[in-house]
């Protein structure tokens, strides 16, 4: 029996020393050291040994165990390390590789053109104020004088949700929601950007979705003259000291008188070109003195308080800014459009 026990080690430890991978080692472990190892096997035969024999046999059967693990152990250690280098050797980063270029992005043209426009209005004063995009039929209609059934409604094609619910139209419902929120009491300066859906097919000119930017201006004495002195600051700002304005006479339900303004072309200086159709004026936006039954509905006394509002669209103004010829362009996300913006 001690020669198989000898025997046996030596096969172990050779074995040992020729492993390759921590894998094979555990493989040996459960072949020699396990509950159906070989060394158990051996060790079976001890029943048949004498008296005097046994502890012999059992201390060298310690012995051989303590060698052959020891023996692993060290094979473990080295068989790791060389496991390590290996991977590190894979995992290698070599620092002097010069960096990837990083595409920085950039904002779209249209948040561009909203912020140079919401940077006017606050240096007059106007603070920025938000709505929902999906509306209630209140606010998006009723509150504007524009009650159910009114033919003015079909002036925006409207997408309804519930007979109650539905994409906003216009920014004009914030109007309504701002004067409420400050209760009839205070005066309000305040614009609204945002987006807005109606029932168009999209072509050069139209898309169901644009956006628009709101402005409502409340208070004491709130004159006409007031509201065509801040329209001509603004479009000068935004287009040129060159330019000029002009109001026409026109109707939205919720002011009184309404206007729309135009400025004049910048491609033909006012003389006619085909960007103006001939006339040497483009139609820039919808405004007007706010109508009293709105300033009423709203929480406002129209004997102590008067306002001017008025709606332009972002999307018709950097096509004009910047000579876009299709509303599309601002949707598509095409980045050789939207590239050529990144410093406007
Ligand atoms: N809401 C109007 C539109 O979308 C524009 C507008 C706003 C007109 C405010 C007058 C006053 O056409």
């Amino acid at each position: 029996m001690k020669e198989q026990l000898d025997l046996l080690q030596q096969k172990a430890l050779s074995e040992i020393e020729d492993t390759h991978s921590v894998k094979e080692l555990q493989q040996l472990n459960v072949t020699y050291l396990g509950r159906k190892g070989s060394l158990t096997n051996v060790l079976r035969g001890m029943g048949q040994l004498s008296k005097e024999e046994r502890p012999v046999i059992g201390q060298l059967a310690n012995q051989v165990r303590a060698a052959i693990e020891k023996a692993m152990e060290v094979k473990q250690a080295t068989l790791e390390q060389i496991e390590l280098e290996k991977q590190l050797e894979k995992e290698t980063i070599d620092i002097t590789l010069p960096g990837r270029p990083v595409n920085i992005g950039g904002a779209h043209i249209l948040t561009s053109i909203i912020e140079e426009i919401e940077d006017i209005f606050i240096g007059l004063g106007y603070e920025v104020r938000e709505g929902p995009e999906v509306e209630t039929d209140y606010f998006n209609f009723e509150a504007l004088n524009l009650p159910k059934g009114h033919p003015a409604r079909d002036m925006q094609d409207t997408f309804y949700i519930t007979n109650e619910l539905l994409m906003r139209t216009h920014t004009s419902p914030v109007q309504a929601r701002t004067m409420q929120a400050l209760e009839g009491n205070r005066p309000v300066r305040m614009i609204c950007p945002g987006k807005v859906y109606r029932r168009d097919n999209d072509d050069a000119t139209h898309s169901h979705q644009f956006t628009q930017i709101e402005g409502l201006y409340v208070d004491k004495n709130v004159r006409m003259s007031d509201l065509k002195g801040t329209l001509n600051t603004f479009a000068k700002k935004i287009f040129g000291e060159e330019r000029e304005i002009r109001l026409r006479p026109s109707f939205f339900p919720f002011t009184e008188p309404s206007v729309e303004m135009d400025i004049s072309c910048k491609v033909c200086s006012g003389q006619g070109c085909s960007v103006c159709k001939k006339t040497g004026w483009i139609e820039i936006l919808g405004a007007g003195m706010v109508h009293p039954k709105v300033l009423t509905m709203a929480g406002y006394d129209p004997d102590v308080y008067t306002g001017f509002a008025f709606g332009m669209g972002p999307d018709r103004i950097a096509m004009l800014k910047y000579g876009i010829d299709d509303i599309r362009h601002f949707y598509k996300n095409d980045i050789r459009f939207l590239k050529q913006f990144h410093n406007a």
